[in-house]
């Protein structure tokens, strides 16, 4: 009896663990969907489709979220903080997109591209051609 308690709590919070946070392929599949959507954001930006915009900043905001636990557990502080500012600056782009805002739009763009840049030079390292690790 005792031990089936036991390893059913064991159990439970491993399950509460692999929720809590992304191992590195997941982070790799949510990575590779922030690229997509940056390079569609980029297209539409430039051709003033600011319904597309909004579309893929929401995206954005799906890709970015919930990777935070995974710079926590490795106590990466600055990719933290790196990972919430590129989370507002996807959350104001959505705003300023939906109220065709194109200043505004721009400007969170900016804030949200600097975020990946300062956390890709800080913690994303070139393997080879399309492959990436962190460092
Ligand atoms: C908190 C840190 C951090 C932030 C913020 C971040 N990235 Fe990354 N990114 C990484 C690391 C580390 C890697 C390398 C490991 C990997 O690929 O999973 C990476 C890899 C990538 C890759 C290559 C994926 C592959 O392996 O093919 C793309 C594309 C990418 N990021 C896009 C973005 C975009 C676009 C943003 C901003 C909207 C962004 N990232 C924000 C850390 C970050």
């Amino acid at each position: 009896m005792k031990k089936t308690f036991v390893s059913g709590l064991a159990g439970m919070l491993l399950g509460a663990s692999m929720l809590m946070a992304l191992d590195e392929k997941e982070l790799t599949t949510k990575m590779k969907a922030a690229g997509d959507h940056m390079n569609a954001i980029r297209k539409a930006m430039q051709g003033g489709a600011m319904a597309d915009v909004a579309t893929h900043a929401k995206g954005m905001v799906s890709a970015l979220d919930g990777t935070e636990g995974f710079w926590k557990e490795r106590k990466m502080d600055d990719a933290v903080k790196f990972n919430l500012d590129g989370l507002e600056g996807a959350r104001a782009l959505v705003k300023a997109a939906e109220g065709s805002d194109n200043a505004a739009a721009r400007t969170a763009a900016s804030k949200m591209g600097g975020a990946c840049k300062s956390c890709h030079e800080a913690h994303r390292e070139k393997v080879s051609d399309g492959v990436y690790r962190i460092k």
